[in-house]
C-alpha cells in the first residue's frame, strides 16, 4: 500500500515494436495478435501490433510504444497510476493506461517513448532517494495533551469564522481542555496525526445526543498551520469515520464549513431531521449518517457539556 515503496520498486520496460488502437469491424471473427480489448456499446476497441493491423488492413491513427510497469511487489498499486500519469503529464507526454491483472501498461506516442522511460526511471529513483516519513494516526495519550493544546492554539490563532487573528488564547483551546476531562470524553475518538514524531494534527469527537439517541459530536479539529492543505485534516476525518463505523456509531455531527465537510459525506443535519443547538447555525451544522444510522431520529442535537456552552 506504500506508494513510495511501490514507485521505488517500479521498473518500466518497453515492449518490442509499435502498437495501434483499432475499432474492430463489427461481426468479424477476432484474429490472433490482439493484446487488449475493450467492449463498448459503440463497438469493440482492440490494441494490437501495428504490423498485424497492417496485415489485416485495419485503419488506425495513434501509433504507440508499449511500456509495462513491472513492480516486484505483492503490494496493491494504490495511487501508482495517478503518480505515473502526473509525472508524464508534467513532461507533456500523453499516455493511455491499461491495467492488467499483474501490471499497469502505458501506451505513449512512439516519438515520446524514450523520454517517457527516462521520466519513469527518474520518478522511481527519486522515490528511492527521498524517504518521506509516514503520517501516523493514533489515539491520544495523556502525555500528548500539552502538545495538542499548543497545536490547537496555533491552528485557531486565526479565526476560521472571521478570518481575523484571535486576541489571546483561542476559545477552542479551553473547550478542548474541558473536553479532555468531561464525562462525554471518548478515548478512542481523540486522535493525533504524527509526522516523524511531531504531533501535526488532532481531532476529537465526544458523546452527544438527539433525545436519548447517542451520536458523536466532532470538533475541534486542527492541523499545524505550516502543514495545512496537505491532506492531514482529511486523513483525520476519514480515520474518525472509520473508527465510528467500527464502533457501531450511528452518526457524526459537527459545526463547520459547508465547503469542506460535504466531501466526507456530511449533509445539513436539518435535512435528516436533526436541528442545530442554535438555529442560526443553519446548514453549517452538518451530520454524517453512518452505516448504522437508523433514520427517524428527530430533534435538537445536544453537545457534550463543554461544547454545549
Ligand atoms: C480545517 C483543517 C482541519 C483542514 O485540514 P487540512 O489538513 O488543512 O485539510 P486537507 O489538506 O485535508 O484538505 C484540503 C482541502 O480542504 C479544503 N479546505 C481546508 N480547510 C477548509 C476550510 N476551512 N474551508 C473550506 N475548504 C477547506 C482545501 O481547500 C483543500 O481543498 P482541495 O483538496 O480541493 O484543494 C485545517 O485547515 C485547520 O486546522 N484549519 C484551522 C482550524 C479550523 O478551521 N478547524 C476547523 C473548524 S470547523
Amino acid at each position: 500500500m506504500n506508494l513510495q515503496a511501490l514507485l521505488a520498486a517500479m521498473k518500466p520496460v518497453r515492449r518490442h515494436g509499435e502498437y495501434v488502437y483499432v475499432l474492430w469491424p463489427h461481426g468479424r471473427p477476432l484474429a490472433p495478435g490482439i493484446e487488449a480489448a475493450v467492449r463498448e456499446a459503440e463497438g469493440l476497441t482492440v490494441v494490437l501490433p501495428r504490423a498485424t493491423a497492417d496485415t489485416l488492413e485495419l485503419p488506425y491513427d495513434f501509433v504507440a510504444s508499449w511500456i509495462t510497469l513491472e513492480v516486484h511487489s505483492e503490494l496493491e498499486a494504490v495511487g501508482l497510476t495517478a503518480a505515473v500519469g502526473k509525472a508524464l503529464t508534467d513532461a507533456r507526454i500523453s499516455c493511455n493506461v491499461l491495467a492488467g491483472f499483474h501490471h499497469d501498461h502505458l501506451l505513449v506516442p512512439v516519438a515520446d517513448a524514450p523520454r517517457a522511460l527516462e521520466v519513469l526511471t527518474e520518478l522511481s529513483a527519486a522515490s528511492r532517494h527521498q524517504p518521506r516519513p509516514e503520517l501516523v494516526l493514533r489515539n491520544e495519550t495523556a502525555a500528548d495533551r500539552d502538545k495538542i493544546l499548543a497545536l490547537t492554539a496555533e491552528a485557531f490563532a486565526v479565526s476560521p469564522v472571521t478570518g481575523l487573528p484571535v486576541k489571546g488564547e483561542p476559545f477552542e483551546v479551553e473547550v478542548l481542555r474541558q473536553l479532555f476531562g468531561c464525562a462525554e470524553y471518548l478515548p478512542e475518538f481523540s486522535v493525533v496525526a504524527e509526522l516523524a514524531g511531531e504531533i501535526v494534527g488532532h481531532v476529537i469527537s465526544t458523546r452527544g445526543w438527539v433525545g436519548d439517541y447517542g451520536l458523536l459530536g466532532l470538533g475541534p479539529i486542527g492541523v499545524t498551520p505550516r502543514l495545512q492543505r496537505h491532506g492531514i485534516g482529511s486523513a483525520l476525518m476519514k480515520d474518525t469515520i472509520d473508527r465510528a463505523n467500527a464502533a457501531g456509531e450511528g452518526g457524526i455531527a459537527l459545526l463547520g464549513s459547508t465547503e469542506y465537510y460535504p466531501r466526507f459525506g456530511f449533509v445539513p443535519a436539518a435535512s435528516l431531521g436533526v436541528q442545530p443547538p442554535e438555529e442560526s447555525w443553519g446548514d453549517h451544522f452538518q451530520l454524517l449518517p453512518l452505516a448504522l444510522w437508523p433514520g427517524g431520529v428527530h430533534g435538537t442535537f445536544r453537545y457534550a457539556g463543554p461544547l454545549a456552552g
